[in-house]
């Protein structure tokens, strides 16, 4: 590959790169060239997408919201490396469909602390060593979700909600530092985040009428636009929110 899109030689660390949204980011980088590191908390998985990608990708088993496994994890990138490149924070999760009043404060917490915090922490620690070298770029995973209200998911879309004024914050904070830090927000796809929504007789109808594409999304329909953040490509891009949603918040 070649101009806009070549990452040979970049070094990038992606979180819950396992499975879903996150395994296609982490392929769709690598085959632009660059070096990978998969995080995230089961090494079965992890191994099993390195195998697939390939020798040059790592694994690094890390709980994003624990941040003894944030340290360890940019120490870790640093000595496989000597530096990041590319940040993808992906890790997330969304193990609830209830209302407000159906939702325990333990249950909030749990979201806010693997969605928000452990953005926080992956930018805090793996995104200072790009700011201390002065240049990268971070790609932070946001949803529709973080743009529009959703019935019966007030703790996700507040931890999205979040996630999209810590990307436009850090970008404001670190514009000159040579480290831009975008946002994804990707509409409904189909992984196993979703699939019981997605796959679900009745309750998926709506959803899919809603989205003018006619399709649910793909983990590869995510990945180019992760790769085009993640690239030259986006060189004068910082701070932005790029929805990939098949139209779904076009009406
Ligand atoms: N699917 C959608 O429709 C959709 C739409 C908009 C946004 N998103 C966002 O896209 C991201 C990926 O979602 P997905 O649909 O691909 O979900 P998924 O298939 O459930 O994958 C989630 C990934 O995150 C990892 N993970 C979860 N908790 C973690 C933690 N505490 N520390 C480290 N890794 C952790 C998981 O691996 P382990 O369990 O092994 O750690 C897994 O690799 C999430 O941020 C999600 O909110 C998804």
């Amino acid at each position: 590959m070649s101009g806009f899109f070549d990452l040979t030689g970049r070094a990038a660390v992606v979180t819950g790169a396992g499975r879903g949204i996150g395994r296609g980011i982490a392929e769709a980088l690598a085959g632009a060239g660059a070096r990978v590191l998969l995080a995230g908390r089961t090494e079965a998985i992890l191994a099993e997408t390195a195998a697939a990608i390939g020798p040059d990708a790592g694994i690094f088993r890390a709980d994003v919201a624990v941040e003894a496994d944030v340290v360890a994890l940019r120490d870790a990138a640093l000595a496989r490396f000597g530096r990041i490149d590319i940040l993808v924070n992906n890790a997330g999760i969304n193990p609830i469909w209830r209302t407000i009043e159906k939702t325990s404060l333990a249950d909030f917490r749990a979201i806010l602390d693997v969605n928000l915090t452990g953005t926080f922490l992956c930018c805090k620690y793996l995104g200072a060593a790009m700011a201390a070298a002065g240049s990268g770029a971070i790609v932070n995973m946001s949803s529709v979700a973080g743009h529009v209200g959703l019935t019966r998911s007030v703790p996700y879309c507040a931890s999205k909600g979040g996630v999209e004024m810590l990307t436009k914050a850090l970008a404001v904070e670190w514009a000159t530092r040579g480290v831009r830090v975008n946002c994804l927000a990707p509409g409904y796809v189909d992984t196993d985040l979703t699939s019981g929504l997605l796959h679900h007789e009745t309750l998926s109808k709506p959803f899919l009428d809603h989205t003018p594409m006619g399709r649910f999304g793909a983990p590869g329909d995510i990945a180019g636009a992760a790769l085009f953040l993640a690239s030259d490509a986006a060189a004068y891009m910082t701070g932005h929110s790029l929805v990939v949603d098949g139209g779904w918040t076009a009406h």
